[in-house]
């Protein structure tokens, strides 16, 4: 089945998590374009009386023209539940997450939520994480002084250029470095380190945040939960 297709029946078995009365985090990509639109429906259909906090400009765009009320995170009292993509996920729900340059945003998001879930179609599973190009965001002045230090460590970093060349930018006008690992066998180990690298504004290992990934799956989305092991 096309990968689309499973990203899609993720997204909407995990529009039925969305309770009414809800404020509800909104990641980024192409999985939760799909997401949006189910929400957007439910709203419609069955009158749900939900607030949305966007983790991008493109996801609040979107959102708002589909009329989901939305708010910035500062004028919320918290987020009850977050739904996001993923580009890679571990089977301890660890998982890498910034393909689309929006992990700062979602990872502020995500830990601000009183839970998480990922939705991913089944080709995001990993035994270990790393093959997926780890993101870093970081500011742009010395970009290029932080990109020896990380060439230094082994890290094989390389700027994301746009199709013209031109670095990417993310919402914040940061730049992003991403790391060509190939594995990550300590993650908690690296983002400690990561933490500490000046310049760096976030990484996109997201570890610890979930307990919940519903999985587009060629039989159907299945829901992983981390309590039912
Ligand atoms: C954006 C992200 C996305 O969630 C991730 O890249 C997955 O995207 P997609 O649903 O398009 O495969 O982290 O920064």
């Amino acid at each position: 089945m096309d990968q689309n297709k499973l990203k899609q029946e993720a997204a909407q078995k995990a529009a039925e998590f969305v309770e009414d009365g809800m404020t509800i985090g909104l990641g980024t990509g192409s999985t939760v374009y799909y997401l949006v639109e189910a929400i957007a429906q439910r709203v419609k259909e069955e009158h749900l009386n939900l607030t949305g906090v966007a983790t991008s400009v493109r996801t609040r765009k979107q959102a708002e023209s589909l009329g989901i009320p939305m708010k910035d995170l500062d004028e919320v009292a918290q987020i009850d539940l977050t739904i996001d993509g993923a580009d890679e996920v571990d089977k301890h729900f660890q998982g890498i997450k910034g393909g689309g340059r929006a992990h700062l945003i979602e990872k502020i998001v995500a830990i601000n939520s009183a839970r998480n879930i990922w939705i991913v179609d089944e080709t995001k599973l990993v035994d270990t994480l790393g093959k997926f190009p780890l993101p870093l965001e970081v500011i742009p002045f010395g970009s290029g002084k932080l990109l020896q230090r990380l060439k230094d460590e082994g890290l094989k970093p390389a700027y994301r250029l746009n199709d013209d060349g031109t670095k990417a930018l993310t919402d914040s006008k940061n730049y992003i470095i991403d790391l060509h690992l190939g594995r990550i066998e300590h993650p908690h180990l690296l983002a400690e380190w990561l933490n500490k690298q000046v310049g760096v504004v976030e990484h996109g290992l997201f570890l610890d945040l979930v307990k919940t990934v519903v999985v587009g799956t060629t039989h159907g989305p299945e829901i992983l939960d981390a309590h039912r092991g």
